[in-house]
């Protein structure tokens, strides 16, 4: 049987984290690669490493650091995820997820999710932020969906509605700062795939036809627990490079790396923007 969380375990990681800060935030924000820089903005911070919380899932990959910051940015309360853990490094969906029934239990109400992300929609010039519209989670298609096994009542119900992953007023809200601020804001569905291999360029080319316009191999777990108890989400890729669909050119996770370094101050400014008018 499918190992998962109790309420009585997911309740217990909550008061660790509770016992620890005064505040309550209402926004937390998922950082990925190489957007530490934003939890370091964050002022009044208690640092809390996931090691310190109890079954709390520990990123292995470099560029990911693993703690909770929690604190001010923009004059708004936040709990920053300085790192999160992916499929590929061994963990179940359930594992991956469970930091978001944490965070419904601690109280959060929106959702920030970041990621890297391949452009496979060769209009996307790398090193520009894309607001995800969508996802298709084809990780939870292929059986691995996280809310498999028992439901938790407590969050949301057996067959949660997904008609909109992806808040439409928040969007709405990063498109006008991103217009504001002079960024370049593309706008896509998300595609989540396990990894941790790179796409063949047929199996780009199919992700292509069913309508994918960036591809990773994160966020979409997240976001189906994170609808289930009816989290709001706002989601936002790093299109770090892009996907030959005719396999003339390779990627690699230094060039990944490289492009994010170019992503960083942008996509800073775009979220603390953001966070400044939700
Ligand atoms: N494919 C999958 N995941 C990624 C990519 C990619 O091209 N770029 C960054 N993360």
């Amino acid at each position: 049987m499918l190992a998962t969380y109790t309420l009585k375990q997911i309740d217990k990681i909550a008061e660790e984290i509770r016992t620890r800060v005064s505040i309550q935030p209402r926004i937390s924000m998922i950082l990925g690669s190489g957007l530490g820089t934003l939890s370091e903005a964050v002022q009044n911070p208690t640092v809390i490493p996931y090691r310190e919380l109890s079954n709390w899932p520990v990123s292995t990959v470099e560029g990911h650091a693993g703690n909770l910051v929690i604190g001010q940015l923009e004059g708004k309360d936040v709990l920053m995820m300085n790192g999160r853990i992916h499929y590929y490094e061994g963990y179940s969906p359930q594992q991956i997820t469970l930091p978001i029934r944490v965070l419904q239990r601690l109280g959060i109400e929106v959702l920030v999710v970041t990621n890297a992300a391949g452009g496979i929609n060769q209009s996307f010039v790398p090193g520009n932020p894309m607001l995800i519209t969508d996802q298709i989670n084809l990780l939870g298609m292929a059986g691995q969906n996280p809310l498999r096994g028992p439901n938790l009542e407590e969050f949301g119900v057996r067959f949660p509605d997904m008609s909109q992953p992806y808040d439409r007023e928040l969007g709405q809200v990063a498109r006008k700062v991103a217009q504001e601020l002079g960024v370049t804001l593309y706008e896509g569905v998300y595609v989540g795939l396990a990894g941790p291999s790179f796409e063949s360029p047929a199996e780009l080319r199919f992700l292509s036809i069913i309508g994918g316009d960036a591809v990773g191999m994160s966020t979409t777990s997240e976001v189906t627990v994170a609808r289930h108890s009816g989290l709001r989400v706002l989601g936002i890729s790093g299109i770090t490079n892009k996907c030959s669909l005719d396999g003339e050119s390779i990627t690699s996770h230094e060039e990944v790396m490289e492009t994010g370094q170019i992503l960083t101050p942008k996509m800073v400014k775009l979220l603390k923007g953001i966070l400044n008018r939700i």
